[in-house]
């Protein structure tokens, strides 16, 4: 069985001294040889602390990640942070279309589909986030919405697309409370990953996260699914027991 891939999203939370606090948590809760963790761990955190985590991090084997990237290489685009940028602080994944940024920022799958590309394009493995809202889960347009969301990065991204991690994160699901059940998952998840086998003969190689209010108690069952790459785990990954349960879950023997 593959390695699954555990990332935490902080969002925005945090503070020098609790970043510190919770990295420290974290790594001593960890096995010494972290790569016997049996999985692989990602904290994707505010732009602003990268520098902070990525030196925190520095002899473990927990990668770092961002929560955005501009679509945009370089130049006159204030406030952005580019991929050449996140990889001078050894960020090896960038959020792209996270349903919040989609929602507060408008963010469109075109402009998401050249978010992956800027990513890529440095060396920086996006994890594309798509997922539908429970108007649209209830409309039945649950399947289109997802591939409508994905073919747009699989159509700007051509043969690279085998390099990206996908999230599914139905919208519904994240910070409610509310997950989606191993199953409603699991036919989301082999939705994605049949779209994926079309564009590219290393599908199967691409990981594909849950995410939405996954925990220790839920985790296990979700990640038992066939097409369950690993989570993105936004609340419970500020809380170090939390995550480390959640961790030891993801745990392949
Ligand atoms: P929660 O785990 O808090 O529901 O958030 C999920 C999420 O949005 C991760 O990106």
């Amino acid at each position: 069985m593959k390695k699954k891939l555990m990332a935490g999203n902080w969002k925005m939370n945090g503070s020098l001294q609790a970043n510190a606090d919770l990295v420290k948590a974290l790594l001593a809760g960890l096995p010494a040889d972290s790569s016997s963790a049996g999985c692989s761990i990602a904290l994707c955190v505010p732009a602003v602390y990268l520098a902070q985590v990525s030196a925190l991090l520095e002899s473990s084997d927990v990668d770092l990640g961002a929560q955005d990237v501009s679509q945009h290489a370089v130049g006159a685009f204030t406030g952005e942070t580019s991929a050449a940028m996140l990889k001078d602080f050894s960020v090896r994944y960038a959020i792209v279309g996270h349903s919040e940024r989609r929602q507060y920022h408008h963010e469109t799958d075109a402009l998401v589909a050249q978010k992956a590309l800027q990513a890529l394009a440095s060396g920086v493995t996006p994890i594309v986030c798509v997922g539908e809202t429970l108007d649209e889960r209830e409309a039945g347009q649950t399947e289109a919405v997802v591939k409508r969301q994905l073919a747009a990065v699989i159509h700007a991204n051509g043969h690279c697309i085998s390099e990206i991690v996908v999230a599914y994160e139905p919208v519904w699901a994240i910070g409610t409370g509310k997950t989606a059940s191993p199953e409603q998952a699991q036919q989301v998840h082999a939705v994605l990953r049949a779209q994926l086998a079309a564009a590219t003969p290393h599908a199967a190689r691409v990981a594909i996260l849950y995410g939405g209010s996954m925990n220790a108690a839920n985790a296990k069952q979700l990640l038992a699914q066939p097409d369950i790459d690993g989570g993105l785990v936004g609340g419970a990954s500020l809380k170090a027991p939390d995550f480390l349960s959640i961790i030891a879950a993801a745990r392949v023997e």
